[in-house]
């Protein structure tokens, strides 16, 4: 099997599978005992918040651990507006958001929030000048993700958030799940006021997740209860999870600088390769340094998305259409309509991701397939 749809999710690193041995076995304290076991457990929830603030260069208390990025994207959306409860204002989003931030704005329009979903352009990315005049007096919260799930289109957050910061005092959320340890995620240079991450996107498990939240930034908690995470995140924390997080988020930024100019380069081969067998194929997203480094998508004129993912999943190649997050979902992408691409190449769209174990020659035998596929599906839709 080539598995190149690193973006859905990849395989959990031996390190970190290792690593959450120890609470999945001998540490099995609750982090808010007191006694011994307790302690111990809390001891790696410690060090696992300092692994990530780490990577993320930001102090371990501004780390909230969540149930993954989704959930992170809600409480970053939920949380601060909650507080404001009874004066609804205005929130602004990217038309190319998650779902998780894009329902979440939606839903809270339906509680009185007026909304602005702001366009992008045929890269998928916004411009700072349309976000300063799509802000008002009452914008609360701004949420821009940082790299698109589906293009790998890598978005001028520091710019946008300089942007609200000097002309309102709006909030500024990023989604960065599919950036982090593929380019720098440094909160401060990033100017973002919070900011999510997921493990399951660098090598640690599903279901864990955390959200930067600006020392002075205040929020209500969406999962209420006993108070954990300093009243942002209530329930016995998911140990395990933590610590896998806090490993695969270290190692992923440490790792970066060598694992992406990797990346980028096969990324780049595999590119040329496919489109030396599909002429026509058309390269969707950003290019050069707005792209993330483990992203190739295409349109391919005539190759049904879902279709061909059949063909090449029998040929031994995991790929994806865009994304994998709204699973089942066979209307096209809202990403790729807001870049402008007809419904009929938006159907037509193949998202190739590398990741850690990518080899040159699973890239070279992945192209010969994908070609050799396309040319077969195009000639069964002409009989
Ligand atoms: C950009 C982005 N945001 C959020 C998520 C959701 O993260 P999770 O699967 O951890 O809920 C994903 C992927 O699933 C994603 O790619």
């Amino acid at each position: 099997m080539i598995y190149l749809d690193h973006a859905a999710t990849t395989p959990v690193r031996e390190e970190v599978r290792e690593e959450m041995a120890g609470p999945l076995r001998e540490v099995f304290g609750n982090p808010s005992s007191t006694h011994s076991a307790g302690r111990a457990a809390r001891a790696l929830v410690d060090l696992a918040r300092d692994r990530v603030a780490e990577a993320l260069s930001c102090r371990p208390r501004e780390v909230v651990f969540t149930g993954g990025g989704s959930e992170a994207d809600n409480l970053a959306l939920r949380g601060p507006l909650s507080r404001l409860r009874g004066e609804p204002g205005h929130l602004v989003v990217s038309q190319v958001e998650h779902e998780a931030v894009l329902e979440t704005a939606r839903d809270l329009r339906r509680d009185g929030w007026e909304l602005t979903e702001l366009e992008v352009d045929s890269e998928g990315r916004v411009d700072p000048g349309r976000l300063l005049r799509a802000l008002r007096p009452d914008t609360r919260l701004v949420s821009v993700m940082l790299a698109n799930n589906e293009v790998g289109t890598v978005e001028p957050v520091a710019e946008l958030a300089q942007v609200v910061r000097e002309h309102s005092s709006s909030l500024f959320h990023t989604d960065a799940t599919q950036a982090l340890g593929k380019i720098p995620l440094d909160v401060a240079e990033l100017g973002v006021d919070l900011l999510t991450i997921s493990a399951h996107k660098v090598g640690g498990p599903k279901g864990v997740g955390a959200l930067f939240v600006r020392h002075g930034v205040t929020l209500d908690p969406v999962i209420t209860g006993g108070g954990q995470e300093r009243n942002r995140r209530s329930g016995t924390e998911n140990v395990p999870g933590i610590v896998g997080l806090g490993l695969a988020a270290l190692l992923a930024e440490r790792e970066r600088g060598a694992e992406a100019a990797r990346q980028r380069e096969l990324t780049s081969h595999l590119e040329e390769l496919l489109l030396e067998l599909i002429p026509d194929a058309r390269p969707t997203g950003a290019r050069g340094e707005n792209r993330l480094p483990n992203f190739c998508t295409l349109a391919i004129p005539g190759a049904e998305g879902e279709l061909l993912l059949m063909r090449l999943d029998r040929s031994g190649v995991c790929a994806s259409a865009g994304s994998a997050c709204a699973s089942g979902s066979q209307a096209p992408s809202h990403v790729l309509l807001a870049m402008g691409l007809p419904p009929a190449l938006a159907g037509a769209h193949l998202r190739l991701t590398l990741g850690r174990g990518t080899t040159r020659a699973e890239v070279e035998e992945a192209a010969e397939i994908v070609g050799r596929e396309v040319v077969q599906l195009r000639q069964t839709a002409a009989v």
